[in-house]
């Protein structure tokens, strides 16, 4: 499989760190510090789908393909507003996509567009192109009672149009399953007349153990891009760039460090983005795309991390 364009979509309004300390006990000193972040940008209407449409119109459009010769639309988030349909089915329909299409979503939260990717490449069909998407309305579950997880999520959504190729491509995953860590609970259920009721539910809103988090975050990321640069034959010398979940700037750089990489070769825009869960890597794909950083035949590595716990990384040539 190859991307063949990238798209990307943002709320207006950007919240900045001095404008958290207002609300919050916090301070632009210790959020830029401890993440690299001094702004994100927040939903004052947009959701999952919104975002998502205009990402989409954005890859579309710089594709230059025909919509109708679309054939699967994977679309991972953790944050649309309904349980069903998926954003994948919205798109379908708010794009005007064919019917004759597979359209589903993927849950795998911040590793969610790596795990679309790697899945899309097992179904793209021939002769027709994938569009992959990561979308968040992270603002929608975000606790911002909480000052160590509130100030670090913002809302976006990015997309890549894809279509089959026999360029490399090389795909891994990991799993490790906990609740406890990282969870964002679903509605309660509904009272039920013949089952009694639930001691308790977790909470609809975001829970995070940042520390339990970063401790994962850089193992695995060093695990899994070492294992797909080595499944793809190459020395990590040789990719020109690392495209990876933006959480933390210094997750990126504890990273680059045990994997002996100069940090010039990792993409950030923490500074500006925050943290968009399944949005962050195809939105730093097209910032990167859209400043000329990417040049046909470059050695890309995407990896991503997160809720699940999940991670994946891949290996591509622009
Ligand atoms: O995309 C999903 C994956 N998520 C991540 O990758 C997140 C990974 N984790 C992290 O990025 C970091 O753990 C955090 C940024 C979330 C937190 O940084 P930390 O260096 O681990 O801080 P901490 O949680 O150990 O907190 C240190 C102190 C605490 O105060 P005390 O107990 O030492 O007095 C916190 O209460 O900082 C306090 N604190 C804050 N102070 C000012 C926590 N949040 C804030 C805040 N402003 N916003």
């Amino acid at each position: 499989m190859k991307i063949i364009s990238t798209g990307s979509a943002a709320p207006e309004l950007a919240v900045t760190n001095e404008m958290f300390s207002r609300v919050l006990d916090t301070s632009d000193e210790w959020i830029f510090t401890r993440t690299g972040i001094r702004s994100r940008r927040i939903s004052t209407g947009d959701t999952a789908l919104s975002m998502a449409a205009r990402a989409a119109e954005n890859a579309i459009a710089a594709a230059g393909i025909d919509r109708a010769e679309i054939g699967l639309v994977v679309c991972a988030s953790v944050t649309n507003e309904y349980l069903t349909p998926s954003l994948a089915c919205l798109l379908q329909r708010d794009l005007g996509l064919p019917e004759s299409i597979l359209a589903f979503d993927v849950n795998a939260a911040c590793s969610g567009f790596i795990y679309a990717l790697g899945i899309a490449q097992q179904l793209i069909p021939a002769g027709k192109y994938a569009l992959l998407l990561g979308s968040e309305h992270l603002s929608r579950v975000t606790d911002y009672s909480d000052r160590s997880t509130c100030v670090l999520f913002g809302d976006g959504s990015g997309a890549v149009i894809a279509e089959k190729s026999d360029a490399p491509f090389h795909f891994v995953s990991g799993a490790r399953g906990d609740s406890g860590v990282l969870y964002i609970g679903a509605s309660p259920p509904s009272p039920n007349p013949f089952a009694p009721p639930p001691e308790s539910s977790p909470s609809k809103l975001l829970h995070m153990d940042g520390q339990g988090v970063f401790r994962f975050a850089v193992e695995v990321m060093v695990k899994s891009v070492r294992e797909v640069a080595s499944r793809a034959g190459k020395a990590l010398g040789e990719i020109t760039h690392f495209v990876c979940h933006q959480a933390n700037s210094r997750i990126i750089e504890n990273a680059a460090t045990r994997l002996g990489v100069p940090l010039e070769r990792f993409f950030m825009n923490i500074e500006t983005r925050g943290n968009t869960s399944a949005a962050s890597v195809p939105i730093a794909l097209d910032e990167l795309n859209a400043t000329g950083g990417l040049r046909r035949g470059d050695s890309v590595i995407l990896a991503g991390f997160g809720g699940g716990l999940t991670y994946g990384a891949i290996y591509l040539e622009w």
